[in-house]
């Protein structure tokens, strides 16, 4: 009898899942093993009746691989150590959840997930001997021990091309236009989207800056002869004083938003020219992988089954040195991997001109 790999998606999605679950889908066939898919991330076990699909390799060969979203399902908001349960109480569910895995005879589990989905996880395959690897996705591009995670190639081809329509409207109307990017406590798809998409200003949240600083730079464009002028910023980042900017959702969920509505106007005042704020949002998640992102999710998805196939777990699959190979999974999740603002991107941007506000 085959043995079975449990495959689950788990917090924000991205483009390129559906390309993992191609790749693992082909990978275990091929080594004799059967996949079944966890729809909703863990919560799909925690369901009545339980939300389970047998994945085949004919399933993912004509357009699975191409679309974006995950066709598992997912959700960033039914942690099994705190499940939100009907009457508004949290539960610890994690034994049921463990015991769930063992009657569905998965002997190994792969997550493919963020930091916080590898935390709970791992917690979980602690408590339960559970056979656990991880896959690293996620738009932030923060995981640390692996150089990309699926998803941020995407989401940064999808920036880069917003400040490109950005900006001829801006030369035609003389104006500064700041685009709001994602990344939550990290600055990667500002700085790398700024750089690729000409950027005057990025503001990240690793760099602190001033207003003064910033229209100091906007007026040096404009200077020298340039009538319009390309900002970037993302959500991270505080105001000048040091207050996140926040959108309180339904329920009391917090989320980053806001501080290019915050920037907006201040930048008018200081600098006198007319100011535009666009808010790229969920957009930069959804969409048909990149190349990359595609080449990406199916080395990462390969190895993580032949990482199963050897027994060898508790890993991520990171990318490195253009390879795939595993990494301990608490070594990813120990720190979120921020940019470094003495790193050679920021040096890049820098001799190119950008200002980072500081
Ligand atoms: O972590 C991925 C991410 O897209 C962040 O960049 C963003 O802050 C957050 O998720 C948005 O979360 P939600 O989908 O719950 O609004």
């Amino acid at each position: 009898m085959a043995k079975t790999i449990g495959i689950l998606t788990s917090g924000g999605d991205c483009a390129g899942l559906n390309a993992v679950m191609r790749a693992v889908v082909h990978r275990a066939d091929m080594l004799g093993w059967t996949v079944l898919g966890i729809g909703n991330g863990t919560a799909g076990l925690l369901e009545t009746p339980r939300k389970l699909k047998r994945l085949t390799p004919q399933e993912f060969d004509g357009f699975a691989m191409r679309r974006g979203g995950t066709i598992l399902g997912t959700t960033n908001s039914k942690d099994p150590f705190h499940y939100p349960m009907p009457d508004g109480s949290n539960k610890d569910r994690s034994d049921e959840l463990i015991a769930a895995l063992k009657e569905e005879g998965i002997e190994a589990l792969i997550g493919i997930g963020g930091d916080g989905s590898f935390d709970i996880l791992h917690r979980l395959a602690k408590q339960g001997g559970i056979n656990m690897v991880g896959i690293p996705k996620t738009i932030d591009n923060d995981l640390a021990m692996t150089d990309l995670s699926v998803g941020f190639d995407t989401a940064v081809m999808i920036a880069t091309e917003a400040l490109d329509r950005l900006q001829p409207t801006a030369a035609s109307h003389d104006r500064v236009m700041i685009l709001e990017v994602m990344g939550r406590d990290a600055g990667h798809i500002a700085l790398n989207a700024g750089i690729a998409g000409g950027a005057d200003v990025i503001l990240i949240p690793e760099i602190p800056y001033t207003i003064e600083a910033i229209a100091e730079k906007i007026k040096s464009v404009k200077e020298d002869g340039r009538n319009f002028a390309l900002m970037i910023v993302s959500e991270a980042v505080k105001s000048p004083s040091g207050e996140k900017r926040e959108v309180v959702y339904h329920g009391g969920e917090t989320r980053y938003g806001g501080i290019g509505e915050y920037l907006g106007p201040k930048i008018a005042e200081a600098t006198g020219f007319e100011t535009r704020v666009t808010v790229l949002g969920h957009v930069q998640r959804g969409s048909s992988p990149t190349h990359n992102d595609r080449l990406l999710a199916q080395a990462l998805g390969v190895k993580a089954v032949d990482l199963i196939n050897e027994g060898a777990f508790g890993k991520m699959v990171a990318w490195q040195n253009r390879q795939a190979v595993g990494v301990p999974v608490e070594d990813a999740i120990k720190v979120c991997r921020t940019v470094d603002p003495q790193g050679f991107l920021v040096h890049t941007a820098r001799s190119l001109g950008v200002s980072f506000g500081d």
